[in-house]
């Protein structure tokens, strides 16, 4: 197969992706398939230039967006792929679209009954008024700590636990300066935070690998861009997390609930906290979640028995126009 594997874009995650997308590269041209790398520079053009980009992806049996974040990860490289007529890995424009937008998958969710972290949506005036904000949450009957966080973010940049109504200033202009439209005001879930990994086989079958844990570094004040990108960042991940039979069942049927209730293909990470003597919350879902060869999806699905390249292989097969 020719397999196109597109990588940075113009979001914050650019590095990450460079990662992920080097990761599958590698791993595709290990399998025999002849791969062409297309590099979306930080400000959004192609590196190759738009039209010898375009024709590259023409020439490709598929391509893979293994993009993170606004304008790679969000539809529009998936609008542009299905408008080329290239099949593509992972969710469509829809389930892409709604991914990324943490208020609109929280409110999908919740219509659907699914559990969610309590919070607020800020937007429009609000975001420059952080008592207004301060009011909204003490009627909604948030408490301190909550974290702030732009709404179509990713890797936590521009993401802060805020401890008291002084902090919400910097933290809501500094959520704001990734997501200028709308910003997220949570309650801190105290408790366990556990990952799991949702993966469509060339059948049609969903399936969850074994869940993982976080342990983040003590040091940091939660799993933020430093915990998540330091060196040693994968020894904080226990796989399989340890979970007594009926947790583990409850976090795999919500994790494939969540996936197909938002119509996704492909692969998704699902993200969930577990408060001390609750069910599982879900915190957020990555259409296209980090992929290098020490990232949290490949190493759920290696405590499965697949090794990378099965992975991307089988992901390969997922392909769909
Ligand atoms: N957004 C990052 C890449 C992740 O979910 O892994
Ligand atoms: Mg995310």
């Amino acid at each position: 197969m020719k397999v196109a594997v597109i990588m940075g874009g113009a979001s914050p995650e650019h590095e990450v992706s460079l990662a992920s997308g080097a990761g599958i590269a590698e791993a595709a041209a290990g399998l025999g398939h002849t791969v062409i790398e297309l590099v979306i520079e930080r400000d959004g053009s192609w590196r190759d230039g738009q039209h010898e980009a375009i024709e590259l992806l023409q020439d490709a049996d598929v391509a893979v967006p293994a993009l993170h974040g606004e304008g790679g990860e969000d539809g529009v490289i998936q609008g542009f792929l299905q408008q080329l007529k290239v099949p593509y890995v992972g969710s469509g424009v829809a389930a892409s679209a709604v991914g990324l937008d943490k208020h609109l998958t929280k409110t999908i969710l919740h219509a659907h009954g699914l559990p969610v972290t309590p919070g607020i949506t800020l937007g429009g005036a609000d975001l420059r008024d952080p008592e207004a904000a301060h009011q909204q949450l003490k009627a909604a009957g948030i408490e301190f700590p909550v974290f702030v966080k732009p709404n179509n973010g990713g890797s936590s940049y521009g993401v802060t636990r805020v401890t008291d109504a002084a902090a919400l200033t910097d933290a809501i202009a500094s959520a704001a300066s990734v997501d200028g439209a709308r910003v997220l005001i949570e309650q801190e879930m105290r408790g366990r935070e556990i990952d799991l990994a949702v993966m469509q086989f060339p059948d049609g079958r969903v399936d969850a690998g074994p869940a993982l844990e976080i342990h983040s570094d003590p040091n940091q004040p939660f799993f933020n861009t430093t915990a998540k990108y330091s060196k040693g960042a994968g020894e904080q991940f226990v796989v399989p997390a340890p979970l007594d039979a009926e947790l583990a069942a409850t976090l795999r049927r919500t994790a494939i609930e969540v996936f197909e209730t938002l119509g996704c293909e492909g692969l998704a990470r699902v993200d969930f906290f577990v408060p001390a003597g609750g069910g599982p919350v879900v915190n957020e879902i990555n259409t296209f979640p980090g992929f290098t060869p020490a990232s949290q999806f490949p190493r759920m699905w290696a405590a499965a028995g697949m090794t990378y390249a099965d992975v991307v292989q089988n992901l390969l097969e997922t392909a769909h126009a």
